[in-house]
């Protein structure tokens, strides 16, 4: 399933969460659970799923916690073993050594794309995933599969997109691509956060990026932009220029779980499919509807 040379996987995570304030003034907004899992372990998962073996997160020095999640925790683990609860002990070992982690740190929040140059070192030579915690995709297939799977066809730099409503194209990288096939389109522009009427198409970029090393040659040239941060967009706009980028179409559903509202329909959603709790969720969300 995975390709050789395609083994690593950027996961920002040193953003401040304002969107999600109070719960983030402590807390990491990747560690807020769905379900009984942290968000970023839903990403985690999906990178090892498409044979990522090294993951590099870029924290800021107060979000350590962020990986100490996917640390060995052998104090829990002792109990746990004591108490002879297997269930929860598998729960919290099972991502211990499936892949490696690295951790970088971005001292200061100057945006997703100096996040991603922060990783440079780490990534060295290779090409890599760009993984956003706050986008979770379900499908089957996860997302980062289809996206190996369209890379094996087309190769290239290739980024996941979707269609949003066109009164919502302002909160996204938003792309324009000639079709190649059904879900895949070679891009011609991107335009971070666009006024609606100066939106190219309404294709957004969602939270995952499949590029090459030459980005952090980009990334290094790129100015401020958009809301005075260092996007990783405008590299893209580079790359698109000298050696072309894919605009991949997903399957799946998305949840923006960096935002109130999609944390609650990723709860509802996931709780649904829940193996012990889906019927009670779905009761419990029928019930909500009848009673209101
Ligand atoms: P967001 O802009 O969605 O995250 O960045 P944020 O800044 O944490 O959120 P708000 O807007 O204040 O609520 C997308 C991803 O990029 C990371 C974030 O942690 C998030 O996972 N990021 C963003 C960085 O790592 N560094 C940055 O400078 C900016």
């Amino acid at each position: 399933m995975s390709i050789p040379g395609i083994k690593k996987a950027i996961i920002p995570a040193a953003g401040m969460g304002t969107r999600f304030l109070p719960a983030t003034k402590v807390i990491p907004k990747e560690l807020i659970p769905i379900v009984e899992k942290p968000a970023i372990q839903y990403i985690v998962e999906e990178a090892i799923s498409a044979g990522v073996e090294e993951i590099v997160f870029v924290i800021s020095r107060d979000k350590e916690k962020v990986v100490d999640h996917f640390r060995p925790q052998t104090e829990m683990e002792a109990f746990l073993k004591t108490k002879g609860d297997r269930a929860n002990l598998q729960a919290i070992t099972e991502l211990n050594n499936k892949v490696r982690y690295t951790v970088v740190y971005q001292d200061k929040p100057l945006g997703l794309g100096h996040a991603v140059w922060c990783a440079r070192e780490a990534v060295k030579d290779d090409w890599f995933f760009v993984f956003l915690p706050d986008d979770l995709i379900d499908h089957e297939v996860p997302c980062a599969v289809q996206m190996i799977r369209s890379w094996e066809a087309h190769a290239g730099a290739t980024v996941a997109v979707m269609e949003v409503p066109w009164e919502r194209v302002s909160q996204y990288g938003v792309v324009k691509a000639l079709p190649i096939t059904e879900s895949l389109g070679k891009m011609e522009t991107v335009v971070e956060k666009p006024k609606r009427e100066e939106a190219p198409s309404n294709l957004a970029i969602i939270g995952r990026y499949l590029l090459p090393s030459m980005i952090f040659s980009l990334l290094e040239k790129v100015k401020p932009g958009a809301i005075g941060e260092i996007q990783l967009t405008d590299a893209i706009l580079g790359l698109i220029k000298s050696e072309g980028v894919y605009a991949y179409q997903f399957e799946g559903e998305h949840f923006d779980v960096g935002n109130k509202l999609g944390f609650l329909g990723a709860n509802i959603h996931f709780g649904i499919q829940h193996p012990d709790l889906g019927p009670q969720v779905s009761e419990l969300v029928k019930l909500f509807a009848e009673s209101r």
